[in-house]
Parts: structure tokens; sequence; C-alpha cells
């Protein structure tokens, strides 16, 4: 069978707008039987707080009707709260602002928009250790047990810095971003083209202290979803800086991706774990297939399109409920490999499946 990117951009499309039709500005997480839960008041600082209108803006650039954009623009004016909560901000304002501000300010121009951009990106940089070169991860509680931490994840964040530097024309603000993606590339890399999920440096040297597995399935193994991070963010890199050694390691840790996919193209949590183990990670192929995409459009490679549209595939057959009377599409995500939950709706597994399917259509919008 072949992939039909635009039946299920149909399918994306009505279904969020049902979602949005019963729930309105909810922000969520997960679906719990069908059922969008909503971090608005549990947790305004969550990470993935920008996914959900992130997908609704890109539904509002294939479609316009204005029920996705308000629903977006009233789950910005609640992440407010986040942006002035100094203790709620941290590496990972990439993904929660590029994907409300962001969206907005490319798409309407908001001066508001903006403003929550500049802070989130001056926020951002100032969590850049000169010592180690690495943007930190996460917070403490001020005894500077996190001080040493970096994360692979936040190659997805820094395009909100090489955007501030193109909108300030300020260089600052793109040195911090290329500096942590060469960290990324000389301390998360492997030599068989995998990623660490975690480096620890001694944030007062910069010395690499420990490789910890992270929310992978343990030290030296490959969770998935960090392999699709490094892609798309290693990828995004090169996009803004035209670097070549961020395409070179971006296809790496894609080659490594693609000769681990088994046969019937759905991820695992991780590359490494047991084969009787069912678990599987929908966001990760999903994010990978983003990724993979752009590799294609830079590259002229088809290889990487071919294994994005089997991943794309694999997904539409076998793991998206498509169902209007219920929330939520892709129904295999886990967070993390040693949760006691696998195998169910995370937000942002939908909203790179929708990303990556309206890029397929020409109908998607680059919000990174
Ligand atoms: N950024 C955290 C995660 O990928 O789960």
């Amino acid at each position: 069978m072949e992939l039909d990117p635009v039946s299920i951009a149909e399918k994306i499309y009505t279904k969020a707008l049902c979602s949005v039709r019963r729930n309105g500005d909810r922000i969520p997480y997960s679906a719990e039987d069908g059922v969008f839960d909503d971090k608005t008041d549990t947790d305004i600082c969550w990470w993935t707080n920008g996914f959900w209108a992130g997908m609704l803006w890109q539904l509002w650039g294939y479609r316009n009707d204005p029920l996705l954009r308000d629903a977006a623009v009233s789950i910005e004016r609640k992440l407010d709260k986040n942006l002035m909560l100094a203790s709620g901000m941290d590496h990972d304002s990439g993904f929660k602002w590029l994907l409300t501000s962001g969206a907005n300010y490319r798409l309407t121009g908001d001066p508001d928009s903006r403003n929550r951009l500049l802070l989130a990106a001056t926020n951002l940089a100032g969590r850049f250790n000169p010592a180690g070169q690495y943007i930190r991860a996460w917070n403490d509680s001020g005894d500077g047990s996190k001080a040493g931490l970096a994360i692979i994840d936040c190659l997805m964040n820094l395009p909100l810095l090489y955007w501030a530097a193109d909108e300030l024309s300020d260089i600052r603000f793109r040195a911090v971003a290329t500096a942590h993606a060469k960290t990324a590339l000389r301390c998360f890399l492997r030599p068989n083209g995998s990623v660490n999920h975690i480096v620890v440096f001694d944030p007062g040297t910069g010395r690499v202290l420990d490789t910890p597995g992270g929310q992978g399935m343990a030290p030296g193994s490959s969770w998935t979803r960090g392999q699709s991070w490094a892609i798309y963010g290693f990828t995004l890199s090169f996009i803004h800086t035209g670097d070549a050694e961020f395409l070179s390691g971006a296809r790496r840790v894609a080659d490594y991706f693609i000769s681990n996919l088994p046969a019937s193209g759905l991820v695992p949590v991780d590359f490494d774990q047991p084969p009787e183990l069912d678990w599987e990670d929908d966001s990760a192929a999903a994010c990978a297939a983003c990724g993979l995409l752009e590799l294609e459009r830079l590259t002229g490679e088809t290889r990487y399109r071919h294994i994005a549209l089997r991943l794309l595939l694999a997904l539409a057959e076998n793991r998206c409920d498509f169902r209007s009377d219920r929330d939520g599409i892709l129904t295999h995500c886990t967070a993390a490999y040693r949760d006691s939950r696998h195998n169910y709706n995370i937000i942002y597994g939908d909203y790179f499946l929708a990303e990556a399917i309206l890029k397929l259509c020409g109908k998607g919008t680059f919000l990174w």
C-alpha cells in the first residue's frame, strides 16, 4: 500500500477540529480513554505545552478555520504564566514558544508574540555555560546539582536562538546556538552514528564526566526519540547556519536510525531493547520522518524520503486513531523506557505526524 498524505491530512484536520469544539483551549499532554487531559492548572510549565497549539497553527495554515487559531492564541496567552515564572523556564523554551508565539508571529505578525519569543530566547541563551560550551538542561533547587547536565533534545530548541539572532541582528544568540550544537557533535554523537541522551559535564571545567542512559534503556543504548531529536536537530542547525558539519552529523544519525529500523517500520522505545518487549514510540517515528524529509530536500537523496514514507505508512496503517469522537491520534508513544506506562497517546507524537503529513502535501508551515 502507498501512503496517501492528502487523505491523512484531511483526517487529522477533521479530528483536530472536533477536538477543539469539545475541548476549547485545553493544553493536552495525552488522551485518556479518548479524552484530552489539560495542563492549564496542573503544570503550566510542562515542556510539551506548545505542541497542541503548534498543531493547531499547522492546521490553520492548511485550512483557515478561526476556531483553530483562537484556541492556539488562547493557549499562547496561558503560557505567559510560565514566561513570568523563573523557576519554570528551562532549556525547552523552543518547544514551548516556537510552536505558539513563533507560529503566531510568523503567520499573523502579532507584536505580543514577538515579545514573548524575545523573552524566551534571552532566557534560553542565559542557560549557556561557557566552560563546557553547552546549554544546561533542567533546573535544580539552587544547589547546582543539575548545572552540568545537557541533553540531545535541546538541539530542537536552538532555532529559537537562530530566530532571535536574525530578528535582532545580534550574533550572540547565533554564537550560543552554534556552540551548543558543536558540543553535541563532539560529546553526544558516538562513533557508530547513534547519540547519547544526556552528557554530564563538570560545570566548572567543562570536562565530560558521564553519559547516563537518560530516558533510554541504559548507558550506551540508543533511545529512539533521542536519535530523532538528533536527526532533526542537527538538520535544523544546518538549515540555520549552513555549516556542513551539522549536515554530516544529521546524516550519520539518520544512517544509524535507518539501519536499525525494524522491518515493520514501527519504532521501539530503544533500539537496544530486548526483542520480546513490545514497547514502541510513535513520536520517535514521526519526528524522524520530519527530519528525513528535510534531509531529502537538502541533499536530494531520495532514500531519506523513502524511509520517511515507510515510517509514516507504518503509523497510518497500524497506529493512527482517526475516530473524530475521540481525542489523540497516535496510539503507541512512550515518554521514557523505564516508565511504568508505554504505548499511549502523547501530544508531541501527533504534532510531528501532522507536520510530516502537511510537509508531504506542500501545505506545512516551517516553525523551527
Ligand atoms: N524532551 C524530553 C523528551 O523527549 O521526552
